[in-house]
């Protein structure tokens, strides 16, 4: 699909960006072979779309409906419509926070990847280090996946563990937990970049 053409990449993110800065960071110095499509947030004020626009990277806010979890309708055909016309190859998930089923994924199949703050299967859904913190596990971490209908579900593509120290508050653990990531997606992008396509089918292979 891409030859010698760098990856295009299309970042969805609804918060502050630190995962996107870490990939447009990984695509500047190199390590990463990709180049930014679009980025793409239903939160007209999100620092993710700052971050893009400081870097010259084409950044557009498009409003999600009237769902609270989801993209309503005409949302989600303004979206999947925005990233074909950026023609991006991947999806990449950066922190959005709205659950993406149906004809997004249909659209863009075997081609989304999110990141989660915990080692899934454990603590899917919101404020994952919180989740983990009261739970009083001793470790948790990150984790890569593909997409699929499911709720941080999907075929898993990396992981990285995290430490729970006896005296992490939550927002420490978070801290630590956003460090991985900042490592971990751009790592993993460029695995994925390098490997050509893997698809969910085979993204569990283990050989
Ligand atoms: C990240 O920690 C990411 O794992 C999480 O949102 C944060 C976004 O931070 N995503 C989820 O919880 C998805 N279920 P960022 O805007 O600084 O990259």
């Amino acid at each position: 699909m891409h030859g010698e053409q760098p990856l295009r990449l299309g970042v969805l993110g609804s918060g502050k960006g630190s995962n996107f800065v870490a990939i447009a960071e990984a695509i500047r110095n190199g390590s990463l072979q990709a180049e930014v499509g679009l980025v793409v947030s239903d939160v007209a004020e999100a620092g993710i779309l700052q971050h893009a626009r400081d870097r010259g990277m084409p950044a557009r806010f498009i409003a999600p409906g009237a769902f609270r979890t989801k993209l309503d309708p005409t949302a989600e055909a303004a979206f999947i419509g925005a990233l074909q016309e950026a023609r991006v190859d991947l999806v990449v998930l950066a922190g959005f926070m709205r659950i993406l089923k149906g004809d997004f994924l249909k659209a863009f199949e075997g081609r989304v990847v999110n990141i989660h703050p915990s080692l899934l299967p454990s603590f899917p859904g919101l404020e994952a280090w919180k989740q983990a913190l009261e739970y009083g596990v001793k470790v948790t971490g990150c984790t890569v996946h593909w997409v699929d209908q499911g709720v941080d579900t999907g075929p898993i593509l990396a992981q990285r563990a995290v430490p729970v120290l006896d005296d992490d508050t939550v927002s420490s653990l978070h801290q630590r937990i956003q460090e991985a990531e900042r490592t971990l997606y751009p790592e993993t992008l460029a695995r994925l970049t390098r490997g050509g396509w893997a698809t969910p089918g085979r993204a569990g292979s283990r050989t």
